[in-house]
């Protein structure tokens, strides 16, 4: 099956991987993964780790489609922000897109809709690909909400921006009852909720535009069960915690995408 858009596979280390292990990580997964040429990789270590991994694949022969992002940072230029890091800083060490409004920032680091927005906006204006990050609880799951609560998520967060700058957007879905659970949503329930998404992104948007918006999905994702989610029609990636910190289980994601899109 050939797919409109190249999958984006991405690894969010999270707070793992410290810059003593990051070379060893990176040299495995890109020496595991070999030639994808259908496929966009892309890395997001802590801040302390991204200038092992920019070393680590500049080095290395054939890893122009891996990508390198952040976390999380601050929407201001400069400041006294203690303990926080710029946009300006992170382009600076070659990183080109950024995770904003991932589950644990909202919940642990009490983000709102508000700061997410900024963020969103501030990334645009930077040149970082913003990843936002979405997704509906158990609760509110169980209690028929989802579509509503993404929907929400979305317009405060994609408040402001223009037709023109929508399409650099990456869009990931992720059930909060999903991450680091092992539970992975099935299919079908994700599609449905990406086409919701990728409706929504056409009101706001218009068709063209949300065609072109890569939606990936994130929660529990992993080799034996990427297959099936990627091969649904509006699934265009995944963003991956716990199988992205193996090389094996990492590379064999990626090189799954790789054969779906041939
Ligand atoms: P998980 O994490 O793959 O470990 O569920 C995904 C995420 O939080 O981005």
């Amino acid at each position: 099956m050939s797919k409109r858009k190249r999958y984006l596979i991405a690894g969010n280390w999270k707070m793992n991987i410290s810059s003593s292990d990051a070379r060893e990580l990176v040299v495995d997964i890109a020496g595991k993964v070999g030639k994808v040429p259908k496929v966009d990789v892309l890395i997001c270590p802590p801040f302390t780790s991204i200038p092992e991994v920019k070393n680590s694949l500049s080095s290395l022969a054939g890893a122009e489609s891996i990508f390198l992002g952040a976390q999380n940072f601050y929407p201001e230029k400069n400041g006294a922000y203690t303990g926080e890091i710029s946009a300006i800083m992170l382009r600076e060490l070659g990183v080109s897109h950024v995770i904003i409004g991932h589950s644990e920032r909202r919940t642990l680091f009490g983000e709102d809709d508000g700061l997410l927005n900024k963020k969103v906006l501030y990334a645009l204006g930077t040149n970082l690909i913003p990843i936002l990050c979405v997704g509906e609880t158990f609760e509110q799951r169980k209690n028929g909400r989802e579509v509503q609560v993404i929907a929400g998520q979305l317009k405060s967060g994609l408040r402001g921006i223009f037709q023109t700058e929508a399409k650099k957007l990456v869009i990931a879905y992720e059930p909060v009852w999903a991450i680091g659970t092992g539970e992975t949503a099935v299919p079908e329930v994700v599609q449905k909720m990406h086409l919701s998404i990728r409706e929504l992104l056409r009101e706001l948007f218009g068709p063209k535009t949300a065609a072109s918006i890569k939606i990936l999905y994130g929660g529990s994702m992993k080799a034996d069960n990427c297959k099936s989610l990627l091969q649904e029609n509006d699934i265009d990636g995944g963003l991956i915690g716990g199988a992205s910190l193996q090389a094996t289980s990492f590379a064999d994601i990626i090189k799954i995408a790789n054969e779906l899109s041939e």
